[in-house]
C-alpha cells in the first residue's frame, strides 16, 4: 500500500515536472469567444438542495424561534438567508434526497405541538420532530427569493398523497386540501412550479426498474393536476444515476412528452467505498476527484444525446438535481450526517462543473448542488451562532453574472494533465453576454502546478477587461470558524488588453471570472 502510494507520488511528481516543462515553452492557449449565442443560461442551473439530513435543515437553515441565540426570522437563520441572497439563489430543492421517499407531508403541517415525531431512517436514525414542514419551507424560499422545488414521495407514498400536496399548496378555490391550508393560517395559495416525482427511484426511492418507474411516473403525473394552480406545474422525473443511459432512454421513450418537463441526473465526484478526507488529502486524491468531476461533461453529453433522439426540439430539460464532491465525514462527526469541510479542491470542482452546465445550456436547464448548508459540498457551514462561507460559495457568487445571460460559443483546445495513469483537461471555460451587453468569461485551471498563458479573442474585439480570482497557497486550504476568510476572492489584475485581445496568465489551481466590454 505504502509502496503503491510512493510510486504514485513519484509518477505524479514526474508528470508535474513534464507538464511544467511543456508549459514553460508552450504556446499560449488561444481561446475564441463568439459575439452572439442562441441559448440562455437558465438561472436554475445555479440551484441548491436542502434535505432533512444531518444539520442541513435543523441548525443550518432553521433554528426555530425559541431557545436559540441565533438571530432569526420566524426560525430561519438571518445570517444564512442573507448570505444566500447574495448568491441570487434561484431554486431550492426539498425535502430530499432519500428522505423524500419516506416523507409524509401531512406530518409537517398544523400546530407544531401536534406534529408527530418520526425517525429519520436514512440519515443517522435521528429524531425528526417535523417542526420544519411545508409552510416553513415555503417561507424560507420567500425569504431567500428562491423558487421552491418539492420532491414528492413515490417510494412509500401514494398517488393521492402526492396530488393532495399539490392541491394544498397551489389551489386557490374551495377544496379539502386548500381549506386545510387556510385552517393552518395560509389563505392565499403559493404557486409552486417545480415538482419532482420521486428521488433515485432506481435506489433509495424504491429500487425500481426503469420500465416499472416509467409507468409509475405516468400514473403519478396523471393525478398531479396542473389545474390546481394558475400556471402549469413543471414535472421532473427521477433520473439516472451517473452513466445509466438505459434509464434515460426508457423515460424518454415510454413517457409521453406532454407529461414530462424534466428528467433528472445525479452524479457525485466520489470514490465510493474508499472515500478520502475532505481536507489534508494527497495530490493524487485531488486528481482522482477532478477526473470524476470531469465525467459530468461526458454524462451530460451522453444523456443529452439520448434526449435529442426522442426530443429534437429540446422540450424536456435535463435537471442535474444532485451534484458535488463527496468525501469522508469530518472525524468525530455522525457518519449519517455527511458533514465535510470544503477546500480549494471544491472551488475548482464547482467552477469546472458549472462551466460544463453553462456550455450545455441548450439541454441542462436546472442543477442543484448537494447540499446548501453543512452537508456534502456545502456553500455554508454553521456552528451554533457562527457561520462561514466555503470556497464553493465564493465560486457560486463569482458566477452570478452567468445567470440568465446568453451563452456564447467558446472554442479552444485544452492542454492535458497527466497525473499517474489519468489524463484530463487542464482548463475549463464558459462565457456569456448579459442584458447590458457585457461579456463574462469564467476560466478554471485544474492543474495544481502549471500556470497557463491565455490569449482570448472575444466577439468583435475588446476595450476593457477586469476580473476576480479565487486561489490559495495550497489546494487543501479552507475556511474555518477561527479563520473564516482564509480563502476568498480577490481582484484579478493579471489580464490586459493587447491588440484587441485579452492576454492573461491563469494561475495553477484557480478560478477566474473576467468582465469584458
Ligand atoms: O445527497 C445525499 C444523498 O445522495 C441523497 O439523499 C440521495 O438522493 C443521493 O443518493
Amino acid at each position: 500500500m505504502v509502496r503503491t502510494r510512493r510510486i504514485l507520488t513519484i509518477l505524479c511528481a514526474t508528470a508535474a515536472i513534464l507538464s511544467a516543462a511543456a508549459a514553460s515553452g508552450a504556446e499560449p492557449i488561444r481561446i475564441t469567444v463568439g459575439a452572439a449565442g442562441k441559448d440562455t443560461i437558465n438561472r436554475n442551473i445555479y440551484g441548491h438542495f436542502s434535505e432533512h439530513l444531518g444539520r442541513c435543515i435543523y441548525g443550518g437553515f432553521y433554528v426555530g424561534e425559541k431557545n436559540t441565540l441565533v438571530p432569526n426570522t420566524r426560525g430561519m437563520r438571518n445570517d444564512v438567508v442573507q448570505a444566500l441572497r447574495k448568491l441570487h439563489i434561484p431554486l431550492l430543492r426539498w425535502p430530499g434526497g432519500c428522505f423524500a421517499d419516506t416523507y409524509h407531508w401531512k406530518d409537517g403541517i398544523g400546530p407544531k405541538e401536534n406534529r408527530p415525531t418520526i425517525v429519520n431512517t436514512w440519515w443517522g436514525g435521528v429524531t425528526e420532530d417535523n417542526s420544519f414542514g411545508t409552510h416553513e419551507f415555503l417561507d424560507l424560499c420567500e425569504q431567500l427569493g428562491a423558487e421552491p422545488y418539492i420532491s414528492g414521495n413515490v417510494g412509500s407514498g401514494t398517488v393521492q398523497e402526492f396530488a393532495d400536496w399539490i392541491q394544498y399548496v397551489n389551489f386557490g378555490g374551495i377544496g379539502p386540501m386548500a381549506n386545510l391550508r387556510r385552517k393552518n393560517g395560509h389563505d392565499a395559495p403559493w404557486a409552486v412550479k417545480y415538482w419532482g416525482v420521486g428521488n433515485e427511484t432506481w435506489g433509495c426511492g424504491g429500487n425500481m426498474t426503469a420500465e416499472y418507474y416509467a409507468n409509475i411516473y405516468r400514473m403519478y403525473t396523471t393525478f398531479a393536476s396542473s389545474s390546481w394552480g394558475k400556471s402549469p406545474i413543471f414535472r421532473i422525473a427521477s433520473g439516472a444515476g451517473g452513466g445509466d443511459y438505459h434509464w434515460t432512454e426508457v423515460l424518454m421513450r415510454d413517457v409521453p412528452h406532454w407529461m414530462l418537463d424534466g428528467v433528472g441526473l445525479h452524479h457525485y465526484a466520489a470514490r465510493w467505498g474508499s472515500m478520502g478526507p475532505a481536507t489534508g488529502f494527497p495530490d493524487e486524491d485531488y486528481y482522482d476527484t477532478m477526473k470524476r468531476a470531469w465525467q459530468m461533461e461526458e454524462l451530460v453529453n451522453g444523456h443529452a444525446a439520448i434526449m435529442d433522439k426522442y426530443d429534437p426540439n429540446k422540450k424536456v430539460a435535463l435537471a442535474v438535481d444532485e451534484w458535488g464532491g463527496w468525501y469522508a465525514v469530518e472525524p468525530g462527526t455522525n457518519p449519517g450526517f455527511l458533514y465535510q469541510q470544503n477546500t480549494m479542491r471544491d472551488a475548482v470542482l464547482a467552477g469546472m462543473t458549472l462551466n460544463v452546465f453553462n456550455n450545455r445550456a441548450d439541454r441542462v436547464r436546472m442543477a442543484n448542488l448537494a447540499q446548501t448548508v453543512n452537508v456534502l459540498q456545502a456553500v455554508i457551514l454553521t456552528d451554533s451562532v457562527h457561520m462561514l462561507l466555503t470556497p464553493t460559495y465564493h465560486v457560486m457568487e463569482m458566477y452570478v453574472p452567468h445567470q440568465d445571460a446568453v451563452l456564447l460559443p467558446v472554442s479552444f483546445a485544452s492542454p492535458m494533465i497527466y497525473a499517474g495513469k489519468d489524463t484530463m483537461k487542464a482548463v475549463s471555460v464558459s462565457a456569456s453576454k448579459d442584458r447590458n451587453n457585457i461579456t463574462h468569461i469564467s476560466l478554471v485551471n485544474v492543474d495544481l502546478r502549471v500556470a497557463h498563458e491565455i490569449q482570448l479573442a472575444v466577439g468583435d474585439g475588446v476595450k476593457k477587461v477586469s476580473g476576480r480570482i479565487l486561489r490559495s497557497g495550497k489546494v487543501q486550504d479552507h475556511n474555518t470558524f477561527e479563520k473564516p476568510d482564509a480563502v476568498k476572492p480577490a481582484e484579478f489584475r493579471g489580464a490586459k488588453v493587447e491588440g484587441g485581445m485579452v492576454k492573461l496568465t491563469l494561475p495553477a489551481c484557480s478560478v477566474v471570472m473576467l468582465t469584458v466590454n
